[in-house]
């Protein structure tokens, strides 16, 4: 028994609010009747708010690995050339699935500290005169390092090299918690999941589809069935779905949008800034090294922290869970022990990040880890003066 609210703090799954539970805790209706298709067209279209476009969207009952897969077999043919980054864990996951589904990938090397590398993503546009390059794949924040890239330079460039590739981009942590614009930056197809910034539990994933990936999903040759966009989009134009949808979740969806239109989407980028800004102030008061080198690809949806050297981060993060039922992101991939994540997004407030980070200090201290005391000091001034 532990008494009062645990505390989720991993960057996703996110804590529900209760709203949203409450949404999601009614009678499962027919997916075929017309209070379904009135239920289908207002997450739809919330959907098309949050992704700022007007184009298509497509919702599966799915975790984000399932609307990465979907993103590639529309668009894609046996041999197709992507280009990719390894910015992190999750864009090698990304690339893996590519090769296994029968793609060749360019993967540019990368050190986990960095973003996409701007100026290599032009050099090899440019050499590549013969069009071989099919598809930019990129992922807009990388959840194992908390380093967001900077997806309209991406797209800046790929402008520049005159390049015809569709650009892919991964939003699974940066949705609805760092702006993002499907339509004014040219994305061909953003990819998303329910259980991070928009406040669900896990089990929907999402893609955005621009006017271009729809046509070339005509000619793409990867085999497809269930991830087909075409049968979702003649079906989801009259509210229905090719096969069963995931109810419940939808009426959860239908609530996080209310949600976050009633906050207001520049409110919710800048409270997500705020607290990124607020543990990054308590790190650097710590005396301890985020994962993120350049300011100005910071996260604003997690903090990714190094540990200093012979110190577990998964032994601070199994004291904290003890002590204080606080549960942090674990170090993923070669951050794996050396790196330990606090999630700050989703349906989070000021209080909630003091208790996280108190959390996280008094860890450091009883896990005997070498700190600086004052990261909760310097985290609640700046909360008080901004
Ligand atoms: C950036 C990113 N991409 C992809 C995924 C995979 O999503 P899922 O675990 O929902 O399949 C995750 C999961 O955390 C992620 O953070």
């Amino acid at each position: 028994m532990s008494p009062g609210r645990h505390f989720l703090q991993i960057p996703g799954p996110t804590n529900v609010p209760d709203r949203v539970l409450r949404a999601i805790a009614r009678p499962t209706i027919d997916h075929r009747g017309p209070e379904f298709a009135r239920l289908a067209r207002d997450v739809l279209e919330g959907l098309q708010r949050i992704f700022q476009t007007s184009g298509a969207v497509v919702i599966y009952p799915s975790s984000g690995t399932g609307a990465w897969e979907a993103a590639l077999v529309n668009t894609l043919s046996p041999g197709d050339t992507v280009l990719m980054f390894e910015t992190g864990h999750f864009a090698a996951l990304w690339r893996d699935m590519a090769v296994r589904l029968g793609l060749i990938v360019d993967f540019v090397p990368g050190d986990w500290r960095h973003g996409v590398d701007l100026d290599a993503l032009d050099a090899r546009l440019r050499a590549d005169r013969a069009g071989a390059i099919k598809a930019v794949a990129v992922v807009h924040n990388e959840t194992s390092t908390g380093v967001a890239s900077r997806i309209a330079g991406v797209r800046e460039r790929m402008d520049a090299a005159g390049h015809a590739a569709l650009l892919m981009v991964d939003t699974i942590s940066s949705l609805g918690s760092i702006d993002y614009r499907h339509d004014e930056w040219r994305v061909d197809v953003t990819v998303a999941c329910s259980q991070k910034g928009l406040m669900l539990p896990p089990g929907l994933g999402f893609n955005a589809i621009s006017a271009a990936a729809l046509a070339r999903a005509r000619t793409a040759r990867l085999p497809r069935s269930y991830w087909d966009w075409q049968a979702m989009l003649s079906d989801s134009a009259t509210g229905f779905f090719p096969y069963t949808p995931s109810t419940n979740l939808l009426y959860g969806l239908r609530e996080a949008i209310a949600m976050l239109m009633e906050e207001g989407l520049p409110a919710v980028f800048a409270r997500h800034r705020r607290h990124a800004e607020a543990t990054r102030r308590a790190v650097r008061a710590w005396g301890l090294e985020l994962v993120a080198c350049n300011p100005e690809e910071f996260s604003h949806s997690l903090t990714a922290i190094l540990m200093p050297t012979g110190h577990d981060a998964d032994a601070l993060r199994r004291l904290v869970l003890e002590r204080f039922d606080l549960a942090l992101g674990t170090g993923l991939g070669k951050l794996k022990g050396r790196a330990f994540r606090i999630g700050h997004l989703g349906d989070f407030n000021d209080l909630m990040l003091a208790g996280t980070l108190c959390g996280v200090e008094m860890g450091l201290s009883a896990a005997g880890v070498p700190f600086s005391p004052g990261g909760v000091a310097a985290a609640l001034e700046y909360l008080a003066s901004s």
